[in-house]
């Protein structure tokens, strides 16, 4: 496979050769004073992002570079992108200078699809508008793994803004792919039109699918995405599908509780939530590196 646009690229064994190799790299590193393979000397990894992040920005950046690869960080602000310069015209900038990865966020859902069918390389989608993150989703399925020992049966419980979330969607296709069992539940506002065919049952009553979950994965309000007769009020929403301490109590022993981040503290989750020893929300991020790092190289046959 060239690109990494959406869950759906990937099939139950695409998905766990990038698990297994994220696991072999996170091997060979353990222990290494310099975290650091030369499998991708010599490519060029371009991270091309239109809007704000933290955590993949900067993991797409270090996974890059533990290859050895080349990386070129472009972001649309402060570029010729505010002279109008458009998508496409910035990505074939980009690989004349030779990229062979292209990694994009952008507002626009679809613009990952579009900037495959213009650029050589491979183009890996670091999160389209509502659409996917599909790296994103790996790193989940990652650490769930790492946590809980499988995925297969595992019950998933996603809890939020489902109608914003790229991270939702790119979650239930990979997780049921992987033979999760996932739950949705939210305020029947957030939930997007046609979330009835997606392979995920749905709920709105958080305390009653709480105990018969293994994994629960808070979902940022996006408070962003919204108009304001779709905002509801904060304290309102915390009470109805905030995990708070006492919600947390309700969850199996050996339950986990996920957040892709950034988070709300207060709001979707509490922070003696997030920050307690069922949390997994650091490990994520760690995982983020090797996924990507297994992402880039699968795609850019690098060397063993
Ligand atoms: N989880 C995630 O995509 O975070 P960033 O927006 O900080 O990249």
């Amino acid at each position: 496979k060239r690109h990494l646009l959406e869950a759906a690229d990937l099939d139950r064994d695409d998905a766990t050769l990038v698990l297994d190799t994220a696991a072999q790299i996170d091997q060979a590193l353990a222990g290494r004073e310099v975290k650091k393979l030369p499998t991708l000397r010599g490519r060029t990894v371009v991270n091309l992002f239109y809007e704000d992040s933290t955590r993949t920005r900067i993991s797409f950046e270090l996974a890059a570079k533990r290859l050895s690869a080349d990386v070129i960080n472009f972001s649309a602000k402060g570029s010729s992108v505010s002279k109008g310069e458009s998508l496409k015209d910035t990505a074939l900038t980009l690989e004349a200078m030779g990229a062979d990865a292209v990694v994009v966020r952008h507002s626009a859902s679809g613009a990952p699809h579009r900037l495959a069918n213009w650029v050589r390389g491979s183009v890996v989608n670091a999160g389209d508008g509502t659409h996917e993150h599909p790296t994103q989703a790996l790193l989940d399925a990652y650490t769930i793994r790492q946590r809980l020992g499988r995925l297969d049966g595992v019950r998933v419980t996603i809890v939020g803004d489902v109608l914003h979330s790229r991270v939702a969607r790119s979650n239930v296709g990979l997780l049921h792919t992987l033979g999760a069992q996932v739950t949705l539940v939210a305020p029947p506002t957030l939930l997007p039109v046609g979330v009835g065919s997606w392979p995920a049952q749905v709920g709105y009553d958080l305390d009653a699918v709480l105990p018969k979950s293994d994994v629960v994965m808070m979902l940022r309000v996006q408070a962003e995405r919204m108009n304001a007769s779709f905002f509801p009020s904060a304290r309102e929403y915390s009470r109805r599908y905030g995990l708070d301490a006492r919600r947390m109590a309700a969850l199996p022993d050996d339950a986990i509780v996920m957040h892709p981040g950034p988070m709300n503290r207060g709001m979707e989750i509490a922070a003696e939530v997030a920050d307690s020893v069922r949390s997994t929300i650091v490990e994520q991020v760690a995982n983020g590196v090797s996924t990507r790092m297994a992402v880039l190289y699968l795609l850019l046959g690098g060397n063993t």
